[in-house]
């Protein structure tokens, strides 16, 4: 049977999560906001729009400020982006990778952030996939399983035909509500719902056990 493994980007292949949480300190002390790390891992999964409304926590602002706000996050988020290299992948991921490609598994990128193909491009693993999913290809974001289902039909497969892995609890009920086979990236307390759990992420991974 063909198989797909399809893959979350931030916090699965490499962990972007310090940068979006500098970048969101960064506007959060120019607003005089308070945001600590802790507040960060409530943001992990979550698209940019819905970010700036945690960080709010329920402050209202004008649609144009809140333009400004996720505009002005983006350019501090881009300007890190930068320090990127493939030495950013997390432990694991290219020797999990090409093994999957040798095993012949067709491999995916569902990620939402828009800024997935510029980061993409800096790890140099671009070539390993059939097919990314950005924060551009869907309307619903996780946890709507809307991502993975459109990265699986440009993979040409069913989700029963794919393993998805996700470090966030949204991009993990996202797999489950597509019916996908779910991999869960990190401590039980958070991806404990899926099938399979991988605290240390991908360096533990085998193919053998995905497929
Ligand atoms: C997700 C990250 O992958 O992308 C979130 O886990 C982030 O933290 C989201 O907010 C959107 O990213 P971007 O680059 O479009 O602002
Ligand atoms: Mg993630």
């Amino acid at each position: 049977m063909e198989l797909g493994y399809i893959f979350d980007l931030d916090g699965v292949i490499t962990d972007t999560a310090e940068y979006h949480y500098l970048a969101w300190k960064q506007l959060a002390d120019e607003e005089k906001l308070p945001f600590t790390r802790q507040d960060n891992e409530a943001l992990r999964g979550v698209p940019r729009r819905r970010s700036l409304e945690l960080l709010l926590k329920g402050r209202v602002f004008p649609e144009a400020k809140m333009v400004e706000m996720e505009t002005r996050k983006n350019g501090y988020y881009q300007a890190l982006l930068e320090n990127i290299t493939p030495a950013d992948l997390l432990p694991g991921v290219a020797q999990f990778l090409e093994a999957a490609q040798a095993a012949k598994i067709h491999l995916g990128i569902g990620s939402a952030s828009k800024n997935a193909m510029p980061v993409i491009r800096r790890l140099g693993i671009e070539h390993f996939f059939d097919a990314i999913g950005d924060g551009y290809c869907v309307v619903n974001h996780k946890p709507a399983p809307d991502l993975f289902v459109w990265v699986a039909g440009r993979l040409g497969l069913w989700p029963t035909q794919c393993y998805v892995f996700e470090d966030a609890e949204a991009g993990v009920d996202a797999a489950l509500a597509g019916g996908f086979h779910a991999v869960g990236i990190g401590p039980v307390e958070r991806v404990g719902r899926a099938h399979y759990v991988l605290p240390e992420g991908l360096k533990t991974a085998h193919v053998r056990d995905f497929c």
